[in-house]
């Protein structure tokens, strides 16, 4: 009788396990690392001068016993430094902030911005979420690839440019945007993402923002609110008050 519940449980629990799995993952890297000829603990790791000065300048803002909270700026000094970030530099980060290894991991598998992997000169990061996405992304997304001939994830032949699918930036009221390296280009169409890519390749630096017309992120038309005078104080209170 034992026998018999124990393994109606387990067949019950099986086909629970069965409807539990989780999708797969989709994402542009392997959040796991492998070791490579250029990226591998041996491969020596050492912040410039200047940049072991900037190190200090940053850990100095955060109080006694918080240093690790500097783990993101020092790391993406680490990036700027380095192009992208190999694992020993994670592992200087670590050292320096007397952190475990596996927490700066974790840190720098979480986000987007970390590169672990040798990168183009133009990280190209198109925002795929749902306001972007209903201004048009995918065509945005689809331009990108034919131009480049790359696929989400890849580095293009030349080594230029590499092509990541990220979530929300932030630049929502200027959807469809693309972040590449430290500037954002708004408001695009087909057309502008081909010419900022185009840009790109002979050299040239295209102006960042809005490729609308507007200054930033008001209104595309006339402004449809605060458009007359302001009424000043006692606005809309009850008189007998
Ligand atoms: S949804 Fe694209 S920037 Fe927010």
């Amino acid at each position: 009788m034992l026998g018999t519940i124990r393994s109606l449980s387990r067949s019950l629990w099986r086909s629970a396990r069965s409807f539990q799995t989780s999708s797969c993952t989709q994402s542009d890297s392997l959040f796991v690392h492998r070791d490579s000829q250029e990226n591998n603990p041996d491969v020596p790791f050492e912040f410039s001068e200047a940049n072991k000065k900037r190190a200090e300048a940053i850990m100095a803002i955060y109080p006694e016993g918080h240093k690790r909270a500097a783990v993101i700026p020092l790391l993406d000094l680490a990036q700027r430094q380095h192009g992208w970030l190999p694992i020993s530099a994670m592992h200087k980060v670590a050292d320096i902030l007397d952190m475990p290894r596996m927490r700066v991991y974790e840190v720098a598998t979480f986000y987007t911005m970390f590169m672990r992997n040798p990168t183009g000169k133009y990280h190209v990061q198109v925002c795929t979420t749902t306001p972007c996405w209903l201004r048009g992304s995918d065509d945005i997304m689809c331009c990108i690839k034919n131009k480049l001939n790359i696929n989400v994830g890849e580095t293009s032949e030349d080594g230029l440019f590499t092509l990541s699918e990220v979530e929300c930036l932030g630049a929502c009221v200027n959807a469809p945007m693309v972040q590449i390296n430290d500037d954002y280009y708004e408001d695009l169409t087909v057309k502008d993402t081909a010419e900022i890519l185009d840009d790109l390749k002979a050299g040239k630096k295209p102006k960042a923002g809005p490729r609308s017309g507007r200054y930033a992120a008001e209104p595309a038309g006339k402004l449809t609110s605060l458009s007359g005078e302001p009424p000043g104080p006692g606005f809309g209170v009850r008189s007998d008050l």
